[in-house]
């Protein structure tokens, strides 16, 4: 087994005992594999949801005036699954999920399902799609709750319809680097989100602005691109699909949530893990020139879980943590995946077995 995979060893009969998909599952990357059902609720706007159905895995319908294809009325959510050695499914502190979702439909005016009927309809989704949950040690099931504006708007306003709708696909590494160290660069002119904007909850249009920047750093060879808050340009906020933690001794910093970067679920676990292995966390503004003299950098999120990183790059200087994991990183790393997948005890009451 890797360092890295507490529990990378797979029996040989144990496709035998659980009804697994006729994949590969061996090298999962982060890509879309289709599955069997997605679920999907529906309510008016005004009103509340109340009854959704699993239906085919498929393309939906939308009228070309939807709400969130002209206006980008939509939140994402991303959780994971999985299968322990014993066969079952972990989820991991879904309604955490639900009550962020809660929160940014409120600010981008949306209704949006209970926490409790969150919780069932991915409940419901995981057990319908159980023969994507991959084996041990192979990677995770990826749950994408989407909640849009679906119905038909042509001047500005919220849409007179909504839909809720889970998807779920088989994935591993995020990152091409698989889970080694990140190269990063930190982007000084573009940035993801500004005081008083939608940069603490998950709607899609904050992932659509940082394509741009993440595909020039991509270009020049960088897994990714850390972002600067907009009014100072000095202080860390996220990387496009994840938060940052830097290293120093027995400190480990990481921005606060003040409304322009996104209240991870994994950045908050981390925090509560790194407290519980003795290290000091500070919630604050942590400073692009406290990145020179880091011990240790590492990004923390659902679907990159804690990804060590290798370099950033800013102004043109090239800061350097060393070829391997840090050491922080992978104690981290280590204590958190073996909850996830119920090879430790779960003393944080952190997982829902289904
Ligand atoms: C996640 O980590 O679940 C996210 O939503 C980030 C996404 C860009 C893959």
């Amino acid at each position: 087994p890797s360092p890295l995979n507490p529990s990378a060893t797979l029996s040989d009969s144990y496709s035998e005992t659980v009804d697994l998909a006729d994949i590969e599952w061996d090298n999962l990357g982060f890509g879309l594999q289709p599955t069997d059902y997605m679920y999907i609720m529906k309510c008016a706007r005004g009103g509340t949801f109340s009854k959704g159905e699993l239906q085919r895995f498929g393309n939906i319908e939308l009228n070309p005036s939807a709400g969130i294809l002209n206006y980008g009325q939509g939140l994402f959510e991303g959780l994971k699954a999985y299968r322990k050695q014993d066969g079952n499914i972990l989820l991991f502190r879904p309604e955490e999920n639900g009550l962020r979702m809660q929160v940014g439909a409120e600010r981008m005016c949306m209704p949006s399902p209970t926490v409790e009927q969150f919780v069932e309809a991915v409940k419901d989704t995981v057990l319908a799609n159980k023969r994507w949950v991959p084996p041990p040690g192979k990677g995770s099931l990826y749950i994408r709750p989407l909640l849009m504006g679906s119905g038909p708007v042509l001047g500005l306003a919220p849409s007179p319809e909504y839909t809720f709708l889970i998807y779920v696909s088989p994935v591993g590494n995020y990152f091409k680097e698989g889970l080694a160290p990140i190269n990063l660069i930190v982007e000084n002119e573009l940035h993801r989100a500004t005081p008083g904007g939608t940069g603490g909850v998950k709607t899609i249009g904050n992932y659509a602005a940082v394509l741009k920047a993440q595909s020039e750093a991509k270009a020049k060879g960088y897994s990714d691109v850390l972002y600067l808050d907009c009014v100072h340009k000095r202080y860390l906020e996220e990387v496009s699909s994840c938060n940052i933690f830097v290293v120093k001794g027995n400190v480990i910093s990481t921005p606060a949530i003040k409304g322009t970067i996104l209240p991870g679920i994994t950045r908050k676990s981390i925090i509560d893990v790194a407290r519980s292995q003795g290290f000091q966390v500070e919630e604050r503004f942590v400073s692009v020139d406290e990145l020179l003299d880091a011990d240790e950098v590492f990004c923390t999120g659902t679907a990159v879980v804690v990804s060590p990183v290798g370099s950033i790059t800013y102004l043109g200087k090239r800061v350097s943590y060393g070829d391997g994991i840090g050491v922080v990183s992978q104690q981290l790393y280590t204590v958190l995946t073996r909850l996830q997948m119920g090879l430790s005890a779960d003393e944080m009451n952190w997982t829902v077995e289904l």
